[in-house]
């Protein structure tokens, strides 16, 4: 299948590849091979999602301001992928659900295919949470990816993609110092959030489509939703604590999301060929490990210390206490992924 970019978006880059020069209707009807009326509508659209489009009499429609757009030819040339495997949204329910439609409708399918919002309606988090997904600078995209392994390596593509997204922005970091000059480095809180200081500024929903004959992951959607930029104060309250975002300079949206996908489709492929380095980047970037942890299980609280992350993507934690009984042996639990949640 061939991901389409929508009319309204096409406008958008030859406005903006015009800023503040006006072009006309007709121009931009012959340039998209398309009618007046379909222009009309997707400057109709374009204005509805907030964009400052003027209309200049005789001369044509002027875009007064860039939005910082990404667009998915420079994002696919970032990544030396076919333009047709890249598809930028306006505003989706949510990237995920997009990915598996699209799967599902779809036989002909080039891989990695790539899904970008700018605004998600029904953002979705792990353990059926609301991910909130407001338009501002944010990013929510997902991934869809065919890679060639077993089951029991599902949990690596998760962890794969918390090392790309931390590559990737300390890559932003190291690439504008002077800007960053403030800024704390990132880190991994197991399993897959991404925090700055003591706020979370991504989160990751891995999805797969799994073959059971084969016992092999047939294809995976790897969600990744990126606060930019966002103004705390305007968040749900129960969030403003918690939530955080990542500052880029003026111009940088599509350069930085660029950059993202670009180290995670590197660190996926990492997962058949060094493994063990792959694993190294996580456990060095983990905010977790030598942690005192504090988790419940089966109805049982424990405390404990978090000694390392294993191959194959579980916490190791020294049990220190159950039930508030202290425990003098040398007492080991595996959390597995999506078992239980823990505190630092
Ligand atoms: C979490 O922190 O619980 C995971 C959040 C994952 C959010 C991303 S945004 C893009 C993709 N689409 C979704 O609906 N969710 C993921």
């Amino acid at each position: 299948m061939i991901l389409k970019i929508s009319t309204k978006n096409k406008v958008l880059e030859i406005l903006e590849s015009n800023l503040r020069q006006p072009v006309s209707g007709e121009q931009i009807a012959g340039q998209l091979g398309i009618s007046r009326a379909a222009v009309n509508k997707a400057i109709a659209e374009l204005r509805k999602d907030g964009i400052e489009i003027t209309a200049k009499t005789r001369s044509g429609y002027v875009l007064e301001q860039s939005p910082d757009n990404i667009y998915a030819q420079d994002i696919a040339a970032a990544l030396g992928l076919p333009a047709c495997n890249v598809i930028v949204l306006n505003t989706i329910d949510s990237t995920n659900n997009e990915a598996k439609r699209m799967l599902n409708q779809s036989t002909a399918m080039n891989f990695p295919a790539i899904i970008i919002a700018n605004e998600q309606t029904a953002g979705r988090g792990r353990h059926n949470r609301t991910f909130v997904s407001p338009k501002a600078s944010s990013v929510y995209l997902s991934t869809i990816i065919k890679p060639d392994l077993p089951m029991d390596k599902m949990l690596l593509v998760t962890i794969a993609a918390a090392v790309a997204i931390v590559n990737a922005i300390e890559e932003q970091m190291s690439s504008d110092p002077d800007f960053y000059a403030e800024m704390v480095h990132p880190k991994i809180k197991w399993v897959n959030d991404i925090y700055v200081g003591s706020r979370k500024v991504c989160g990751i929903l891995t999805e797969a489509i799994t073959d059971v004959e084969t016992m092999s992951i047939d294809k995976v959607v790897v969600g990744i939703g990126i606060n930019i930029g966002i103004d705390i104060a305007s968040w749900p309250e129960e969030l403003r604590d918690i939530v955080g975002s990542i500052d880029l300079p003026q111009g940088e949206r599509s350069v930085f999301v660029g950059r993202v996908l670009r180290h995670l489709l590197a660190c996926i492929d990492m997962i058949a060929q060094d493994e063990k380095k792959l694993m190294d980047a996580y456990r060095a970037y983990s905010c977790v490990i030598g942690e005192p942890v504090r988790f419940v299980k089966q109805g049982m609280n424990y405390e404990g210390l978090a000694e390392t992350i294993e191959y194959d993507g579980s916490l190791r934690v020294r049990i220190m206490s159950i039930d508030g009984v202290q425990h003098d042996d040398y007492l080991v639990e595996h959390l597995s992924y999506g078992e239980i949640s823990i505190q630092i």
